[in-house]
Parts: C-alpha cells; sequence; structure tokens
C-alpha cells in the first residue's frame, strides 16, 4: 500500500477506540480502581504490574516500563510497524485507512505481487523437490551432509536445489512472473535463462512467512560462492535479514538476537539449537535492519570474524548502532578468533562454548572506547584530543537517553575535557534537575513522586490532561525572559496543543513518536500527580503560579545582581523595569 496516512485520520482513530477494548481483546484486562491491570505480555511475571488508563488512553508496565498509547501497544505485541499498526487498529474499528497520496496503488498491480509470491512459493518447492528426489540432488544432498546439515534442519530452512539446467524454470513457470521475481535472466538477443543453476538454494522469507527471494551456492569452489536474487518489487536487500521467520517461528520474543554473516553459520546455530541468529544479506546491517531486529529482542549481538575484514566490518557497524540505541536497547559486539566463522566455531568449540563467547561478549561501550584506547595514545594531550574530535561524531548520533549522558560521562572521563556541550535543551527538565526522581519514575512504581516541582507537576498535568492549555492561554503569559528548568519543553508542549488539538494524551503522544522529546513526554504522561479529577484545574493553577513566581524571581535575581556587578544592557534595564512594574502592581 503506498500513500501517506493523514495524520487527522490517525489522531481520530486513537479517540474512537478504547485502549482498554484493544487490549483486553489481545490480554484480559482487569478492573483494580481506575485502571485494569493483567500481567505484562511483554515480560514474565507472577503477579501483574501491566496497567492500562482509560483516561489517558495510555498503557504502562511497572515491571519493565514498556508503556504507550494503542498504536504502540499493537507495533509492540504484534510485531508491527507502524504502518501495519494503524491499519490493524483501524481494522478493530471497522473503518478503512485513508491515504493521502493521488496514486493509489493500482488494483492490477496488487495482483501482481500476490501472484509473484505464489512463483516464489511453487519454485521454493520445485527446488525442495529436487533435492530429495532429483538425480543431481543426490550430490547436493551429499554436500549438505557432509557439511553436517541435518534433513530436519534443511526442512525447517525449506533448503533445495536449483538443478545445472537453463531451463529448468523457464520451462516450468510463466516466464515473465519469473523475470519479474528475478529468477530469470534476460538475455539481450536471446532467450531468458535461469538465474540459478547448480546451486544449493536457500529460501529468504520476510517475517510473515512469505518468501520474497533466494540465495544459491555452489557445490564447488568455483565462483561466485554465493549468488542472492535481485532487488524486486518483493525483494529489499536493505530491508530483510534471513532466518528471521525461521528465528520467531523458534520463539516470537527471544532474549537476544545475533547477527552473523552467513546463511549457513544461520543454519548450523540454528542445527545446534541456537534459534535466535539471522544474516544481513551479504550486506552490512544497515539502521533498518536494527530497527526491525529490536522490535522483536531488545538484544542485539554483533558477530564478525575475527580477521582483519571481520574487524573493519565490525567497526563500520557502529553508525547504524548509534543511531539506533534508545535507552532500553542494548548491543553487544563479539569478534571471533581467526579463520572461524560461527558455523565453523560452534562446531568446534560446541554449543556451550559458543554461548560462552555470546553471553561475554563485549558491550558496545567497551567495545567503543576500547577501539580507540587500542589506536590512540591517551596518555598524551594530543591523543586525548583526537579521541573527543572521533567519538563526539558517534555519540551525537546516539538518541536523547541515560545511556548518551553516560557515553559523554565517560568520554569527558577518558579525555579529561570537562567541556563538552551534551544535553542541552529538553533533557534538562527530567534528567538533569533529578537524575533519582527520573529513573524512579521510569522504572519502578511511581508512588514515590511525593512532592514535585512547580514546574514539573504543571507539564505532567498539561500532558495528562491537554485541555488545560486553555487556562494558559487565557492568562496571556509572556514567556519571554522566563525561566525555569524545562522552559523549553512546556513551550514545545504547549505549541504542539496550539497546532494539534489533540483531545487526549494518547494523542498528544502520538505527535512526538520518534522525536527527541518523546521520552520525555513518556514519563510526564506516567508521572503520578496523585490529584483527583475535580481539583486537576485548581492544583494545575496553583503550580502555574508557583512556577511563574519562582522563574520570575529567579529572573530578577539575575538581573539584580548583574545591575550591581556588570551593569545591563538598554534591552535589560527595560525587562527588569517591566518585572518590578508588574510586581508592585501585583499581576501575575
Ligand atoms: P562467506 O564467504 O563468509 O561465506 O560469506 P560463508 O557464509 O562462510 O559460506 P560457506 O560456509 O562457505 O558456505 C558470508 C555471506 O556473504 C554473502 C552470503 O550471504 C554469505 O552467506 N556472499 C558471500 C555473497 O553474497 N556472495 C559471495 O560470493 C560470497
Ligand atoms: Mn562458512
Amino acid at each position: 500500500m503506498s500513500g501517506r496516512i493523514p495524520r487527522e485520520f490517525i489522531d481520530e482513530l486513537l479517540v474512537r477506540v478504547d485502549i482498554v477494548d484493544l487490549i483486553d481483546s489481545h490480554v484480559p484486562l482487569k478492573k483494580t480502581g481506575a485502571n485494569f491491570v493483567a500481567r505484562c505480555p511483554f515480560h514474565t511475571e507472577k503477579t501483574p504490574s501491566f496497567s492500562v488508563n482509560r483516561k489517558k488512553q495510555f498503557f504502562h508496565c511497572f515491571g519493565c516500563g514498556a508503556s504507550g498509547n494503542a498504536i504502540s501497544f499493537l507495533m509492540n505485541f504484534s510485531h508491527l510497524d507502524f504502518v501495519e499498526a494503524v491499519e490493524d487498529l483501524a481494522g478493530f474499528a471497522g473503518i478503512a485507512v485513508p491515504r493521502e497520496s493521488i496514486e493509489h496503488q493500482p488494483r492490477q498491480q496488487k495482483e501482481d505481487l500476490i501472484s509473484l509470491y505464489a512463483l516464489m512459493e511453487q519454485v521454493a518447492a520445485f527446488y525442495t523437490e529436487q533435492l530429495r528426489t532429483g538425480n543431481e540432488g543426490k550430490k547436493a544432498a551429499k554436500y549438505l551432509k557432509n557439511r553436517g546439515v541435518s534433513g530436519d534442519c534443511a526442512s525447517d530452512f525449506m533448503l533445495g536445489y536449483a538443478p545445472d539446467e537453463w531451463k529448468a524454470l523457464a520451462t516450468r513457470f510463466d516466464q515473465k512472473l519469473l523475470l519479474e521475481a528475478g529468477l530469470l535472466v534476460s538475455k539481450e538477443n536471446g532467450q531468458p535463462y535461469d538465474r540459478f543453476r547448480g546451486r544449493i538454494m536457500f529460501p529468504i522469507r520476510d517475517k510473515r512467512a512469505r518468501i520474497i527471494g533466494f540465495g544459491g551456492r555452489v557445490l564447488d569452489n568455483s565462483l561466485p560462492k554465493y549468488l542472492n536474487s535481485p532487488e524486486t518489487p518483493l525483494f529489499h536487500k536493505g530491508k530483510e535479514v534471513y532466518g528471521l521467520h525461521e528465528l520467531l517461528q523458534k520463539n516470537a520474543k527471544p532474549q537476544r538476537i545475533l547477527i552473523v554473516e552467513g546463511y549457513m553459520d544461520v543454519i548450523t546455530l540454528a542445527q545446534f539449537g541456537i534459534h535466535y541468529a539471522v544474516a544481513a544479506l551479504g550486506t552490512a546491517a544497515s539502521q533498518t535492519h536494527l530497527d526491525l531486529l529490536f522490535r522483536f529482542s531488545s538484544e542485539l549481538v554483533f558477530c564478525f570474524d575475527g580477521d582483519k575484514a571481520g574487524r573493519e566490518a565490525a567497526w563500520r557497524a557502529m553508525e547504524p548502532a548509534f543511531s539506533s540505541l534508545k535507552d532500553g536497547r542494548q548491543i553487544r559486539i563479539m569478534l571471533l578468533p581467526q579463520n572461524h566463522d560461527p558455523d565453523s566455531l560452534v562446531r568446534e568449540e560446541g554449543v556451550d562454548g559458543f554461548i560462552g563467547r555470546v553471553q561475554t561478549a563485549e558491550t558496545l561501550s567497551e567495545y567503543f572506547f576500547g577501539h580507540f584506547s587500542k589506536e590512540l595514545n591517551l596518555s598524551e594531550m594530543e591523543g586525548r584530543a583526537q579521541l573527543v574530535t572521533k567519538a563526539k561524531p558517534y555519540l551525537d548520533k546516539l538518541p536523547e537517553s541515560i545511556f548518551k549522558e553516560m557515553m559523554f560521562a565517560r568520554l569527558k572521563e577518558l579525555s579529561g575535557w570537562a567541556n563538552l556541550d551534551v544535553l542541552e535543551s529538553t533533557a534538562t527538565l527530567v534528567s538533569k534537575q533529578d537524575p533519582k526522581r527520573y529513573r524512579n519514575t521510569a522504572r519502578n512504581r511511581p508512588q514515590d513522586s511525593g512532592r514535585l516541582s512547580s514546574a514539573r507537576a504543571a507539564i505532567a498535568l498539561l500532558v495528562q490532561n491537554p485541555r488545560l492549555a486553555e487556562l494558559i492561554e487565557q492568562r496571556e503569559i509572556d514567556w519571554n525572559g522566563l525561566d525555569f528548568s524545562g522552559a523549553a519543553l512546556f513551550k514545545n508542549i504547549l505549541q504542539v496543543i496550539a497546532d494539534k488539538n489533540p483531545s487526549n494524551t494518547a494523542v498528544l503522544m502520538e505527535c512526538y513518536r520518534d522525536t527527541a522529546e518523546e521520552k520525555f513526554i513518556k514519563a510526564l504522561a506516567l508521572l503520578d500527580v496523585q490529584v483527583s479529577d475535580d481539583q486537576i484545574e485548581t492544583v494545575f493553577c496553583d503550580s502555574l503560579d508557583r512556577l511563574l513566581t519562582q522563574a520570575r524571581e529567579t529572573v530578577l535575581t539575575r538581573l539584580l545582581n548583574k545591575g550591581k556587578t556588570e551593569g545591563l544592557d538598554a534591552q535589560e534595564k527595560e525587562l527588569l523595569r517591566k518585572m518590578l512594574t508588574a510586581q508592585n502592581f501585583g499581576a501575575k
């Protein structure tokens, strides 16, 4: 399906669907007080800490920290991407998803795709048949046996054999479709011929089990060793990984996923009971790959050969890795001994040895800083300066997170340079001001929210009740010159509410999906403000008053001090005059 889904539709959908009904249809909920609870579907637990709040249209697990609106629930629960989740939710509400684009996918094109998938299925069946019963297939079966691939494993991965003929497929299936599927190679002046000949065939399936492409390996030392399907309407190398479907068959929520280099690595590991490996298809793992895999597990382990090429590939993986590392996600790097790949290593060391290596694989931070400590001389100032120049661009790629702050802290420590301008703006509100409190609210039961600062209380109430923005509008507050922790975020939220007019927290959250502010807004949405419904407006106005008074006092004190020491410029004098007048008249 092409065409953008209109924003308004998504907002409306979030209002129309009740998250309690939605989640209840997947995970039966029990009502307790204002909330609905269940055992969390995102981690294993004995007592329920997963709770759904009807007013906020939001779910939250106190145990594992998972939280979000109806769309986020479907993305996580059913492993869908954003668009798929919106489509699913619309299905639940019984309405069709409109598309903005004028070029709706023509029916013809959709039917073509269906025929292509069907063709791939038939071709894969033909290849497996050839492996099992074909004359030449015996050679291939023997090759696999020599490499130690069991019959069960071959059938789990639907391995097959493409006979060494120019027209094995061309004479059996529709040629136009075969060409479109990348299974024939067209010749300028001659008949098209089979792309894969005399090769062991590895069907590549997407997460929905559809065959989208093939890899094929020769049986001897001839070149190229592997051939892969070209890009086709079904197959996009940069987006798919080998082995994902087979992995999900065994475990839909693995503790970790290994990213290895080859088809045979995935298959051999699976045969040894390590069913959680996938391979990027002859390319380096991209951020798209990582984001795809992070939907199924919160820990990825990159596995590289120990030779020079492998070490270089490991370093090249840092860029996509840094960009995809939100809080709660983890990446480890595992460099294998020289002249080994996972296939050979697990056979030599056995499965326990291999798993031991996985468990002790270096964390991304160890690997990252270790790399520089090897490359640069950090006992010299020059080396430490280079460390900053080289490392900072990577750290800047990290999404705003506690991990990012810790990585910067480590860089400061290693370089001895205290002056890195790190997280400004939004991060100050929730983390710098009171990091312990922030972590508490993100991880534990937020009972202890106790006395919140006025700013936090006001902003949290606003996020949880977007309609409160009206009260602010009525007051015509001059935000210029007001200085308080979180001011930027507060203004940002007011702007979004003014622009989008979200009717509840879930819709507001949706405006922040995948932005730097997302996680702060989420933390605020989850903050237990302990205010009863009929008190919300009063408490909000009180916190706002206190906040404004404090903010004014901060600025006033600063101006007065500066006036005494350095003197004020014209602008500052004007501001001071205004503030003093306002105070004298007791205005808010
Ligand atoms: P390797 O050369 O490391 O092969 O390529 P391998 O996986 O160990 O294969 P075996 O054990 O010799 O059978 C790693 C991956 O790189 C891609 C394939 O995806 C392969 O699995 N590759 C390799 C190609 O696409 N084409 C090639 O010619 C070689
Ligand atoms: Mn190999």
